[in-house]
């Protein structure tokens, strides 16, 4: 397997969705980065946000045009949202934030009336498994740590937004029951689980071919 092959692959099919005059959201890690010149190379007029300064550096080297995605005057919805994943399950459960962006690629996926999930076959999990990244408010940190069961810092940089990286590595069988409950969870600002009706459509790249997988269906 061809693992960088198959990245560029499924960042093909992705780009291919984008029409001219769309508000596109620009996820974060290397496979976006196999997206974003194939995307460029389009020519096509377009509004994008970035998920990470990492992206966003090299979304304009490519010439796309960057915009806030900060305060009440930006933009307030996003025709399609493209971003990598570091697991996809075939139920459409998908955890990201390998690369820490999680929260704001969550926001933008949220945001999107489409969100493309695009992997290569390695990220194809029969069950997803630990780690579940987590992003964590500073305030309260060791108070928030000490209800949390089986998380680590991580040794990463802040977040963009000033909040703590970290991981869950407990059980993820039940994915459904450890969101409510995460997201429940005063000081989580947000986790890297998924859920299927989060995402329009995944892409996998298997060998030369691109398979789509559309949760619920
Ligand atoms: C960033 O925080 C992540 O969610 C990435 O989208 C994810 O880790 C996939 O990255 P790669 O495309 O580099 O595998």
């Amino acid at each position: 397997m061809d693992v960088e092959r198959e990245k560029r692959l499924a960042a093909e099919a992705a780009a291919l969705l984008v029409e001219d005059g769309m508000a596109v959201g620009l996820g974060t890690g290397s496979t976006v980065s196999a997206f974003l010149p194939l995307l460029a190379e389009r020519g096509l007029r377009l509004r994008c946000v970035a998920t990470s300064l990492r992206t966003e550096e090299e979304a304009r080297a490519h010439g796309l045009p960057v915009e806030p995605f900060m305060g009440v005057t930006a933009l307030d919805r996003l025709d399609l949202a493209v971003d990598g994943a570091d697991q996809v399950a075939r139920d459409g459960w998908v955890v990201k934030g390998g690369g820490a962006a999680h929260t704001r690629e969550k926001l933008v996926a949220a945001a999107a009336d489409r969100f493309v999930v695009i992997v290569s076959s390695d990220k194809l999990v029969e069950r997803l498994r630990p780690p579940v990244p987590l992003e964590l408010l500073a305030y309260g940190l060791a108070s928030t740590l000490r209800r949390l069961d089986a998380v680590s810092l991580r040794d990463a940089p802040p977040s963009p937004d000033g909040n703590v990286i970290a991981d869950y590595h407990g059980d993820v069988a039940d994915p459904a029951a450890l969101s409510a409950a995460l997201s429940a969870m005063p000081g989580v600002v947000e986790h890297g689980l998924f859920p299927p009706w989060s995402t329009s459509e995944i892409l996998v790249a298997h060998g030369e071919d691109v398979e789509r997988i559309v949760p619920g269906e």
